[in-house]
């Protein structure tokens, strides 16, 4: 079965999908997207996709803010991904990425009097950082842009140039991940994950106000800590030199689940391993993304795929 997308209403080979080079999007980043996870449990047989209807929520914020008018409701777009995921066929994890985009094919800098569409693609998709191991990572001399440039509470395309910078800069200077800070020296976010400290026993993250995207899962490990492990989590500014003593420290993200930071600015975090909150709080996250804890089943849309494989 080839890769499938859904592209100007319709499912196709992704192979078909293509957009032209004058498209407002590409020249000037005004679009927006989501990046969901679909995780194969073998056991149930089955594709369960995690929390699809608060990904779409948050695409329709992001295209609120750029102007993009989708004609699709929530249930409407998780019907659609569920449909196109059917179709792909796979029975393995995978990753999707809707994305709402300024379609017209014309030069000018400018949300208004341009078209809008919307496509969606999956593709298979393995470990993105190193969740057993732990991962190293630098405070990123990319400082994190304010709400009033980009606003980085949505994923616009145009402001992913920012994350990208942090990134490679830190893989080209030997560590795995970027931590950026706001403009203000606060601790904000990972190029493509949120931040959690474990300080003094608390659960420590950055607030919404520290330049961040409200993460899913971020706000997963929040519920889960609280729900399963009657711990509080503590929103509040966390200054850089608290990176440095704090006795755990995790990142969360769609990609990279929930990703253990043994080391930052060259400094161990504790004693350089993974910490016992942060074990915990992953396997939690892994059961319940996979479907493996009937209690938040909610959260997992199934896609079914062994009534279409039959
Ligand atoms: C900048 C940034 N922060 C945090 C996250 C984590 O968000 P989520 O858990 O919703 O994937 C992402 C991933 O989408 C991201 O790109």
């Amino acid at each position: 079965m080839p890769p499938y997308a859904y592209f100007q209403n319709q499912f196709l080979p992704l192979s078909e999908a293509k957009i032209g080079i004058m498209t407002h999007a590409f020249h000037y980043g005004t679009a927006c997207f989501e990046g969901i996870r679909g995780n194969w449990n073998a056991k149930d047989e089955e594709l369960y996709i995690f929390r699809c209807p608060e990904h779409y929520q948050r695409l329709l914020n992001s295209c609120k803010l750029l102007k993009i008018a989708l004609p699709h409701s929530i249930d409407k777009l998780c019907e659609l991904t569920i449909e196109l995921v059917q179709k792909s066929g796979y029975r393995e994890d995978i990753y999707i990425r809707p994305l709402a985009y300024k379609s017209s094919e014309l030069f000018g800098v400018r949300l208004h009097g341009l078209e809008d569409n919307f496509l969606i693609i999956v593709t298979t998709f393995g470990p993105y950082l190193d969740t057993e191991k732990g991962i190293r990572c630098c405070t990123s001399s990319w400082r994190r842009i304010d709400d009033n440039m980009i606003p980085p509470r949505c994923k616009i395309s145009g402001l992913y140039v920012n994350n990208a910078f942090a990134k490679t800069e830190a893989v080209e200077n030997g560590y795995d991940e970027a931590i950026m800070l706001t403009s203000d020296g606060h601790v904000s976010e990972g190029s493509g994950e949120n931040i959690f400290l474990v300080i003094d026993g608390q659960l420590v993250t950055p607030s919404c106000y520290d330049r961040i995207l409200m993460g899913i899962t971020r706000d997963t490990v929040i519920q889960l800590a609280k729900n399963e492990l009657g711990i509080e989590t503590v929103e509040r500014h966390i200054d850089r030199s608290e990176l440095y003593v704090a006795d755990e420290c995790f990142l969360t993200g769609t990609a990279a689940h929930v990703t253990p930071v043994v080391e930052i600015d060259n400094r161990k975090v504790s004693k350089g391993a993974p910490g016992k909150l942060t074990r915990e709080l992953q396997k939690l996250y892994f059961d319940v993304e996979c479907g493996r804890n009937k209690k938040y089943l909610h959260w997992c849309s199934s896609a079914c795929t062994k009534m279409v494989k039959t």
